[in-house]
């Protein structure tokens, strides 16, 4: 009985097996943050590859929320129409697709932006010092993160993704490295949470209740004094009954401290995260090999197992996993001749 290639439903999204392609940034979109070429022809080959459900590279909420100058955005309405093209390429090739809306807070290196953070703290010595946020900065993104949702319902995305991870705004605020505030959004656990509660509530007043809602998080800062899995499940089960239907778990990126990444370090996070919140979760890191990705779902480790660089090396990473777990998956018409033929 075979477990990866299992379709299964968040929500109205129907999703034809478990493989999930993580957010992975382009770096090709013009200062304009509109969608290329580029992009379509790499999500619409995933989708050609099998891969049930695509997740668009961090998108920023607002020109100083891109990560680069080259970020794709959703902070004006002529970035919809090439989104939309984005999504009907994925949708006409068997995918389902997604967006992550991002603030990149102070890791922000895009050109002549006001670099803003929780608490005026550079990510290392090479980075800028960010101004802290005041009140209206924070009421401000609540409300940009509302309409680039509103945006991303208009371009056709199946899910939207909130980027809670890798030391961008939203993690930099969950994280106490990070966030020093004395305010009602810094010190606990419950105020820490704040602002990612603020932004779930804002888009939800806009994206369609039949939808599917995600949360990207880093369960682990990798230094003492940070979030472990642990305090990240906490603070999703002060948030979770606001509307979120699935976590992407990964690790990192809130301090330069490197991990060990060993194969399958990240699954254990996964795991912790969906027993303690109940939540689905989607969990990858360097995962390559689909016996592997087979057990992590087999075993109930995860409901989703997210294949990134493998991708980029492979789009038909899926087609051949499935061949080799003796799956009968169905391929693209124009390429059933050079599917393998069980005996
Ligand atoms: C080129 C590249 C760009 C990435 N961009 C993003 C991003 O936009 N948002 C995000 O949450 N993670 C990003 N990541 C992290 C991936 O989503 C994923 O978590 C990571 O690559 C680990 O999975 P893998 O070992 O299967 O590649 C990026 C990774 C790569 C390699």
């Amino acid at each position: 009985m075979n477990s990866l290639f299992k379709e299964t439903k968040i929500k109205n999204m129907g999703l034809k097996n478990r493989v999930v392609m993580p957010p992975m940034c382009m770096y090709c979109a013009g200062e304009d943050g509109v969608v290329t070429d580029w992009h379509i022809l790499h999500y619409a080959s995933r989708a050609v590859g099998g891969t049930a459900l695509l997740i668009v590279e961090a998108t920023g909420i607002c020109p100083e929320g891109r990560i680069s100058s080259n970020d794709l955005g959703l902070w004006q309405d002529d970035q919809i129409a090439g989104m939309k093209k984005l999504t009907d390429a994925v949708h006409a090739n068997g995918a389902k697709i997604a967006v992550q809306l991002n603030h990149a807070g102070r890791k922000c290196t895009a050109e002549g932006m006001d670099v803003e953070a929780p608490s005026a703290i550079p990510f290392d010595g090479e980075s800028v010092t960010p101004r802290a946020m005041t009140k209206a900065d924070i009421e401000e993104t609540i409300q940009q993160f509302r309409q680039a949702a509103e945006r991303a319902e208009k371009a056709g995305f199946d899910m939207v993704e909130i980027h809670g991870a890798h030391g961008y705004l939203l993690s930099e605020f969950l994280s106490p490295l990070t966030n020093q505030r004395t305010d009602e959004y810094g010190g606990s656990r419950e105020n820490r949470v704040r602002l990612l509660g603020q932004v779930i509530d804002a888009v939800k007043e806009v994206w369609p209740e039949e939808k599917p809602l995600c949360v990207r998080v880093s369960a682990e800062d990798y230094q003492e004094g940070g979030n472990m899995a642990e305090d990240l499940a906490e603070m999703l089960n002060l948030v979770k009954d606001k509307g979120i239907d699935l976590v992407d778990v990964s690790t990192g990126g809130v301090v330069p401290a490197v991990p060990n990444a060993v194969k399958g370090y990240q699954i254990p996070h996964g795991e912790k995260i969906k027993k303690l919140t109940g939540l689905p979760v989607i969990a990858g890191g360097l995962v390559t090999d689909p016996q592997e990705a087979e057990e992590i779902i087999f075993s109930g480790r995860a409901d989703f197992v997210y294949i990134g660089r493998e991708l980029l090396r492979n789009p038909y990473w899926p087609l051949q996993a499935a061949n080799e777990l003796g799956v009968d998956m169905a391929w693209p018409k124009q390429y059933e001749r050079a599917k393998p033929r069980h005996k």
